[in-house]
C-alpha cells in the first residue's frame, strides 16, 4: 500500500462546484435559508447540556473545587481558537460534511477516515453521557432510586437507557423536531442559566469560595494508576487529587461543555451567505455560552460547598440545599425538556456521518441503506442507539464524557493542521473568512488541545487508542480498496439515490 493512496485528497474545486447551485442536482443541493442568527440558535441548542447541567457538580467535587470556573474558562479560550480555524474552512469550504471533508480536501484520506471514526465516538458517546445527564435530573426531580437513575451507587442506568430508546426509534422513523419546538428548547436552557444567575446570586456565602483551589493532596481513592493523567503518569509522579493538576484535568473533561459547537460548521450548505454568517455563527455561539457558563459555575459552587455538590443534577440540587424545593423540581424538568434535543440531535448526526462513509465508499453500501419510507440511515441508526443503550446503562458519566472530550480534541488538532497545511497547498483558494495569525494561531489551537488530551486519564487514551485501532484495520480491509477515489466510481447503488440532508 502506497503512501500516497492514504494521502491521496478530494478536489477542494469540486468539491465546491458539487455544492453550487450550478453543479448540484436537485437531489444533493440544500435551499440556501439561515442568517447567523439561526445559525446561533442551532449551536447554543447543541452546545448547552449535560457539560454544564451536570459535570460542573461532578469535576467541581472530584478535581477542582470552586476554580471550576477556571476551568470552564481554559477550555472556553481553547475551543475559540478552534473556533477560529473552523470559521475558515465552513466559509472556503462549506459542505455539509464539515471535518471530515476538510480534511478528506486537504491532507488526505486516511486523515479524513481518522476524523470520521473519531466523530463516531464523539455522537455516540456524547449521546450516551446526555442520556445520563437526563436520567439524573428526572432522579432528582421525583426522587427516584439513585442506583436506576443516578451516578452515585448506580446498578444500571434505566432512566439513560430508555430516554436513548425512545429518541433513537425518533430517529430511525425520521421525525425532526420543528423549528418551533428547537427554538422553545433553546429557550428553556438558556432560562435555566438565566435562573440559575439571577436568583442563586443572592444564595452565594463567601466560605464557599474557600479554598478557592483546593490543596494538592496524594490520591487516596484507591483508583488504579491508569485514571491518572497521561502526562502525570508519563513523568512517573505519584497520583494527586485537587491543586493545579485537578484544575487542568476538570479543564479536559469539561471542554465536553463546548462540543458540538462545531456542527454549526455543518449548515455552512444551507446558510445564505457563509462567509459572513459562518464565523458570527460560531464565534456568537461560543461567546454566549462561554458567558453562561462562566456565570452559572460561579454562582453554583457560591451557594454550595464544592464537597457537597450533587453529582446528578447539581444544579436543581443547589435550590433544594437552599431551601427552595419548588426551584429543584421546575430546573429538573426543564432540564429533562432541553437536555433531550441535545440527544437526538446527536444520534441523527451519527446517521449523517455513516451516511456519508457509506456514500464515499469508506463503509459497505448496505450499512448506509436508507429506508424506503422513512428515509432515514434506519440501520446505523438502530445500531448506534443500541450501542448507545448499552453504554448509558453501564459506564459513568465522567467516563464517557472523557472519551467525546479526547476524540473532539483530536478532532480539532486535524481541522488546525487542516487550515495551516491549506494555506500552503492552495495560497490562492478563496477565503472569506481568514483565519488571524497564521501560522501561530492553528499551532497554538493544535498544542493546547494536545496538551488538554494529556491531562486525560491514561485508560482514557488506552480505550482511545482501541479505538482508532480498530478503525485503521476497518480502513485497511475495507475502506482503502472500496474507497470512491480508488474505484473511480461516480455511484453506488442504494446509496446514491437517497439525499444524505433528509437522514
Ligand atoms: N456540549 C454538549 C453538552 O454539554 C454536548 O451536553
Amino acid at each position: 500500500m502506497g503512501f500516497s493512496t492514504l494521502v491521496r485528497t478530494k478536489d477542494v474545486d469540486t468539491v465546491i462546484h458539487q455544492n453550487d447551485e450550478g453543479g448540484a442536482d436537485h437531489h444533493t443541493r440544500l435551499g440556501k435559508s439561515l442568517g447567523a442568527r439561526d445559525l446561533m440558535g442551532f449551536g447554543i441548542g447543541i452546545v448547552i447540556g449535560t457539560g454544564i447541567f451536570t459535570l460542573t457538580g461532578v469535576e467541581a467535587k472530584n478535581h477542582a473545587g470552586p476554580a471550576v470556573v477556571i476551568s470552564f474558562a481554559i477550555a472556553g479560550v481553547i475551543s475559540m481558537l478552534a473556533a477560529l480555524c473552523y470559521a475558515e474552512l465552513a466559509a472556503a469550504v462549506p459542505t455539509a460534511g464539515s471535518s471530515y471533508t476538510y480534511a478528506y480536501t486537504t491532507i488526505g484520506e486516511i486523515f479524513a477516515w481518522i476524523i470520521a471514526w473519531d466523530l463516531i465516538l464523539e455522537f455516540a458517546l456524547g449521546a450516551a453521557v446526555v442520556a445520563r445527564g437526563w436520567s439524573g435530573y428526572l432522579q432528582s426531580s421525583f426522587n427516584l432510586p439513585q442506583a436506576f437513575f443516578g451516578e452515585e451507587h448506580s446498578v444500571v442506568n434505566l432512566g439513560a437507557v430508555f430516554i436513548a430508546a425512545v429518541l433513537g426509534i425518533i430517529a430511525a422513523v425520521g421525525i425532526r423536531e420543528s423549528k418551533w419546538v428547537t427554538n422553545a428548547l433553546v429557550a428553556i436552557k438558556v432560562s435555566i442559566c438565566v435562573f440559575v444567575i439571577v436568583v442563586g446570586i443572592f444564595f452565594i456565602k463567601a466560605a464557599n469560595y474557600k479554598p478557592y483551589i483546593p490543596p494538592s493532596r496524594p490520591d487516596t481513592s484507591g483508583k488504579s494508576g491508569l485514571s491518572q493523567p497521561l502526562w502525570q503518569w508519563a513523568s512517573g509522579s505519584h497520583a494527586t487529587a485537587y491543586g493545579l493538576t485537578g484544575v487542568l484535568v476538570a479543564t479536559a473533561v469539561v471542554f465536553f461543555a463546548y462540543s458540538g459547537f462545531e456542527a454549526v460548521a455543518n449548515l455552512a450548505e444551507e446558510t445564505k451567505d457563509p462567509a459572513k454568517d459562518m464565523p458570527r455563527g460560531l464565534i456568537g455561539t461560543l461567546v454566549i455560552c462561554t458567558v453562561l457558563y462562566l456565570a452559572v459555575c460561579a454562582v453554583l459552587t457560591g451557594m454550595v460547598k464544592y464537597t457537597g455538590l450533587s453529582e446528578g443534577a447539581p444544579i436543581s440540587d443547589a435550590f433544594k440545599q437552599v431551601g427552595m424545593g419548588w426551584a429543584n423540581v421546575v430546573i429538573g424538568i426543564a432540564a429533562v425538556c432541553g437536555l433531550s434535543s441535545v440527544i437526538l440531535v446527536d444520534i441523527v448526526a451519527m446517521g449523517r456521518i455513516g451516511f456519508a462513509l457509506c456514500r464515499d465508499g469508506l463503509l459497505p453500501p448496505a450499512v448506509g441503506q436508507v429506508h424506503p419510507k422513512f428515509k432515514t440511515p434506519f440501520r446505523i441508526t438502530i445500531f448506534t442507539t443500541i450501542v448507545v443503550c448499552i453504554l448509558a446503562a453501564f459506564v459513568p458519566l465522567a467516563t464517557l464524557a472523557e472519551m467525546v472530550s479526547i476524540g473532539t480534541l483530536f478532532a480539532f488538532v486535524v481541522v488546525a493542521i487542516a487550515v495551516a497545511v491549506l494555506r500552503r497547498t492552495k495560497p490562492k483558494m478563496k477565503r472569506p473568512f481568514r483565519t488571524p495569525a497564521i501560522p501561530w494561531l492553528p499551532i497554538v489551537s493544535a498544542v493546547s488541545c494536545v496538551a488538554l488530551m494529556s491531562s486525560l486519564a491514561v485508560e482514557t487514551w488506552i480505550r482511545f487508542l482501541i479505538w482508532l485501532v480498530i478503525g485503521l484495520l476497518v480502513y485497511t480491509f475495507y475502506g482503502r480498496k472500496h474507497s470512491r477515489l480508488a474505484t473511480g466510481e461516480k455511484a453506488i447503488a442504494g446509496v446514491d439515490d437517497a439525499d444524505p440532508v433528509d437522514v
